[in-house]
């Protein structure tokens, strides 16, 4: 369980929660024994913080699971790593993009986890996206001295952290869909869920829709477990209208987020995000304060009444 930094993950992944894992960690409902059970493992920065002793960990891209699982069988260390970042950075660093799709095009071949580490970081954004014959597919990010000393440094500090925690715990990993994960859950674990976005197709490994989203909240409802889902709520154009059906029978936590686009102040655009629970978050009005703004925590149905009553003036 973390104590107050926030260990980052050696994956990267479109999406990583960082940012949230302290207001996560807030409004989770576990103690020591409760075993966590994340169907959508990502990068895996929330779990690898936030999970006691006992876990699932999943998710349907196998290179992320067969990378950890590696990690946790010793197959892969964090000696092994340092040692063929030095060298395929080396190679990198004077053959630029010819040694990249030359990586890219072994790991399509073979598939091993150190080549998917490899691409993940210096490819362009750090994106994971696959096409349909299951080839990554990412070009190559031309950061020159992409695996600078300081570089690799950060990456082996960050895989012996990982190390420690599994040796620690008691932590299971899986490649498979979140049905197989939630089919698996009792009423004593604990759920967080962070599923794609509906609408936001990344890769093949990586679709959502509404069948999807129905069925995420059935099969969490029917574990009898309790449960978290990371989601978003409102920007300015659009709003997740699944919150009002889907999700309506739940919990909800808001919380603001600025992102930029471009350099100017004015161009802050705020997102917000939502943390959608079965269980009652306990009362704590004022969730963060930034710009002079408050944050409250409300039930969906006492923001439909404030909205009601805002509308109609009472
Ligand atoms: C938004 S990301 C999770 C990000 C993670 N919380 C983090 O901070 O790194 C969603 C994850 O769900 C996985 N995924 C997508 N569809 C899935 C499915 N049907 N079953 C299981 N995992 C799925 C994707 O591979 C991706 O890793």
């Amino acid at each position: 369980m973390m104590k107050n930094k926030i260990h980052v993950p050696p994956i990267k992944i479109q999406g990583i929660k960082t940012k949230l894992v302290p207001w996560i960690k807030e409004n989770i409902e576990t103690n020591e024994t409760t075993r966590w059970v994340e169907p959508f493992l990502g990068s895996g920065v929330v779990g690898f913080n936030l999970a006691g002793k006992n876990a699932l960990f999943a998710d349907s891209n196998p290179h992320t699971i067969n990378f950890y699982n590696q990690l946790k069988n010793k197959e892969l260390t964090s000696s092994i790593i340092k040692q063929f970042l030095y060298k395929e950075g080396q190679i990198l660093s004077e053959k630029g993009q010819e040694h990249y799709n030359y990586v890219r095009s072994r790991f399509n071949e073979e598939q091993n986890p150190i080549d998917f580490l490899f691409l993940n970081r210096s490819c362009f954004n750090g994106m994971i996206r696959f096409n349909r014959s299951l080839k990554f597919n990412v070009p190559y990010g031309h950061k020159p001295e992409r695996f600078a000393q300081a570089y690799i440094t950060k990456i082996v500090n960050q895989v012996k952290y990982l190390e420690f925690v599994f040796s620690q715990n008691n932590w299971e990993f899986k490649c498979q869909s979140f049905e197989d994960t939630l089919n698996e859950v009792t009423k004593e674990d604990f759920v967080y869920c962070d599923p794609p976005y509906i609408g936001r197709h990344v890769d093949y490994y990586d679709s959502w829709d509404e069948k999807n989203e129905i069925k995420l909240h059935d099969l969490l409802t029917k574990s009898g477990a309790n449960f978290m889902l990371s989601t978003w709520d409102n920007n300015e154009y659009r709003e997740n209208e699944y919150l009002k059906t889907v999700w309506k029978d739940c919990n909800k936590l808001n919380k603001e987020h600025f992102y930029h686009i471009g350099a100017k102040e004015t161009n802050r655009k705020p997102m917000i995000e939502a943390l959608i629970t079965n269980y009652k978050i306990e009362n704590k009005p004022v969730v963060e304060k930034k710009a002079g703004k408050k944050y409250v925590q409300l039930d969906l149905f006492s923001m439909i009444e404030q909205k009601q009553s805002t509308q109609h003036g009472t």
